[in-house]
């Protein structure tokens, strides 16, 4: 066990939640939270059908909650038809929503515009009845290549509207990355932008949509539309390529919503997984929706005069979950960031709540960790400096927060009135799971507590048995919840068999490890498979692996991660080159060479940290790579396991070396 762990597990500080919180709240006091815990499992189809019916809009309703005949691949509310935009934007034209600021977008420059419910559904009426007239329709898949901005809501939202199962590219992943994932959805509309902005650097976006419909297999495209941001010099492709403003031009800004089925994909969203290639996580309409909704209720205790700031990427779940779907559906107003926060200082997220009067910030542990660090050492840029007097809740995601992060975060942000939620979910479970309520749970730093009613959180053993608490396990979810995964798209044997297991009984297996302590409360000790959280992205260690032996100098490569105390983990890779050893300059050149080929593979966020070269990798007399010495090597400390079994014990010196 690390010694991180050690010391998350004997961390015993408690901090009761507000009273002021705990008196507005939806959920108020413990015993509220035990109520509905129970009512979800002793009627768990009245709970969510009761849920469904009074949060979301439906078409045509449903009359079965869930239909478990097909197990696992569930059904939830599937004879329903809704429509998914619907539901974020007309149900608050009649009311006085309409009018309320659903937008505040700040652009990496600092440049503010806002958009109000009314404008928001118009821009995404028209944007629908333009895609509509290209031929665009329900059941096609667009691809989303956008930076951070308004556009990318409307784009998303414009897709719903048609029932257009959209999957977005985080901005930052390669035109490789792009072009497989074009071809796994079978995409007809790639929606992109010129370029992107930030940290006062452009980043073209329409030319990696260029090479990568250009690398072949992505003839199933017929337009890409591009937003225009900064102006910057793009090819264009005539009859293929159109300019999201000519495509919205003279479009009325009503545009019917097409009912779905309450199963219809929403979306996909690649990930990460311990083995092959990412893989894309297939979510429904309705389930999803529901259990995003109301986890903004819950977790974030909304109120209408809210202003609500999560800081992600839409080209992440959060992003998703609490940016596009969620918020809306709740009638908040949000900020939306296209920069990052560091530039034009590390104090721009401070500045940026004070500016916009945030009052429910969500965010993640490295971004807390690395502005922890800059305000140490800048004091003009340390939170103290700022009004943060708006907030009332913050929140944190994507890793597991170490105890001296949470208190930083609790102590200079939310100055010792705000509680910090540690929510724990993943791209498959679509919303929140374990997490913190404002008006129910002490707080523990480095635990995110306990499980929202309805979810069946549990740990187990390789049998699926529970384990005593104090004892690591298996997570898992006994039961089904609406916003779960409900394939991979393309691959519902992989989906069996990556998230349920036959040993586990049925259980849904998040891949991660965890324990609970006397009070129930949940710990997540990081993943049981060869997935890496950098930065709070999840990198599967054999993608990084395939980039680097697709590179003409690489004989074999081995990945695994390392702990860092900003990033969280960082990657370590061992490469075997199908040359000399290199020493000196020339190490340091092609471990360069190397790194870059990386960053243009998968992308800028999967560069090895340190690459070890070495004549050979550690391998057992079978063959096997021995990965549990490389992460020991990786972390600079001795070996003192037996390498009996190794085939080759001296190599373990020569990849100590870093370059
Ligand atoms: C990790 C992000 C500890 C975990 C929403 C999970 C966490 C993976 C937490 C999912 C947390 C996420 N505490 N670990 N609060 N939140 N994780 O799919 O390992 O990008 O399996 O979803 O991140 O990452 P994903």
């Amino acid at each position: 066990m690390s010694s991180e762990i050690e010391s998350v597990l004997v961390e015993n500080r408690v901090f009761p939640p507000f009273a002021n919180l705990v008196k507005e709240a939806a959920i108020s006091g413990m015993q509220a939270y035990r109520d509905l815990c129970a009512e979800a499992e002793r009627a768990p189809d009245e709970f969510w059908g009761r849920l469904a019916r009074e949060n979301l809009r439906w078409h045509k309703p449903f009359t079965q909650v869930l239909d478990e005949s097909e197990a696992p691949f569930y059904r939830w509310f599937g004879d329903g038809e809704l429509n998914i935009s619907a539901n974020c934007l007309d149900k608050h034209l009649d009311t006085p929503t309409a009018n309320k600021t659903a937008l505040i977008f700040e652009s990496d420059d600092g440049k503010v515009s806002k958009v109000t419910y009314k404008e928001l559904h118009a821009r995404v009426c028209e944007l629908a009845n333009g895609l509509k007239a290209l031929g665009h329709s329900k059941g096609e898949r667009a691809i989303l290549y956008m930076p951070m901005s308004i556009e990318a809501v409307v784009a998303m939202q414009a897709c719903a509207r048609l029932g257009i199962i959209h999957s977005v590219v985080f901005g930052g992943f390669s035109s490789k990355s792009l072009h497989e994932r074009t071809i796994d959805v079978g995409a007809t509309l790639v929606i992109t932008a010129d370029e992107q902005v930030r940290g006062g650097k452009t980043i073209p976006l329409k030319n990696a949509v260029d090479e990568a419909l250009d690398a072949g297999g992505c003839e199933a495209v017929r337009h890409v539309v591009v937003y225009r941001r900064t102006g910057g010099q793009v090819a264009w492709k005539e009859g293929r390529d159109l300019w999201l403003h000519d495509v919205c031009a003279n479009q009325p800004p009503v545009c019917e919503p097409v009912p779905v089925n309450a199963e219809h994909p929403l979306f996909i969203l690649y990930t990460s997984g311990s083995t092959g290639r990412p893989k894309g996580v297939q979510h429904s309409s309705a389930g999803y929706l529901l259990w995003s909704l109301m986890t903004v209720k819950w977790t974030f205790d909304a109120k209408d005069s809210d202003v609500f700031w999560c800081t992600a990427d839409v080209g992440w779940v959060t992003g998703h979950t609490y940016i596009t779907y969620g918020p809306l559906a709740a009638g908040l107003t949000q900020v939306v960031f296209e920069g990052v926060p560091t530039y034009p200082n590390a104090g721009r997220f401070w500045e940026m709540i004070q500016r916009h009067k945030v009052t429910v910030f969500y965010t993640a542990p490295t971004a807390i960790r690395s502005l922890t660090k800059a305000a140490e050492s800048n004091p003009d840029i340390h939170p103290r400096r700022y009004d943060l007097n708006s907030l009332r809740i913050i929140g944190s995601v994507g890793e597991p927060i170490n105890p001296e992060a949470w208190m930083w975060y609790y102590t200079h942000v939310g100055r010792e009135r705000c509680p910090v939620l540690d929510t724990w979910w993943q791209t498959e479970t679509g919303a929140h799971m374990i997490t913190p309520l404002p008006g129910v749970t002490p707080l523990k730093p480095g635990s995110c507590t306990l499980p929202l009613p309805g979810i069946s959180m549990a740990v187990v053993d390789e049998a699926g048995e529970d384990v005593e608490h104090g004892k690591g396990g298996f997570l898992v979810a006994k039961r089904p919840w609406p916003a779960m995964i409900r394939t991979i798209w393309g691959d519902p044997e992989r989906f069996k068999s990556a998230y349920f297991p036959p040993e586990l009984k049925g259980y849904y297996l998040a891949g991660d490890g965890a324990q609970r302590d006397q009070d129930g409360y949940f710990w997540i000790m990081g993943r049981i498979d060869d997935v890496l959280n950098v930065s709070g992205h999840r990198l599967g260690t054999m993608e990084v692996e395939s980039a680097l032996v697709s590179h003409e100098l690489v004989a074999e490569a081995a990945v695994v991660g390392r702990p860092d105390a900003t990033t969280g983990e960082a990657v370590v890779a061992f490469v075997v080159l199908n040359r000399s050893l290199p020493e000196g300059d020339d190490a340091v050149a092609i471990a360069k060479q190397l790194r870059d080929w990386v960053a243009k593979e998968i992308g800028p966020i999967a560069k090895p940290k340190d690459i070890r070269f070495g004549e050979n990798l550690p391998k057992t007399r079978s063959g096997k790579i021995m990965r549990r010495l490389l992460r020991v090597v990786a972390k600079g400390e001795q070996v003192t396991q037996d390498v009996s079994t190794l085939e080759n014990p001296g190599i373990l010196d020569q990849l100590s070396q870093a370059h």
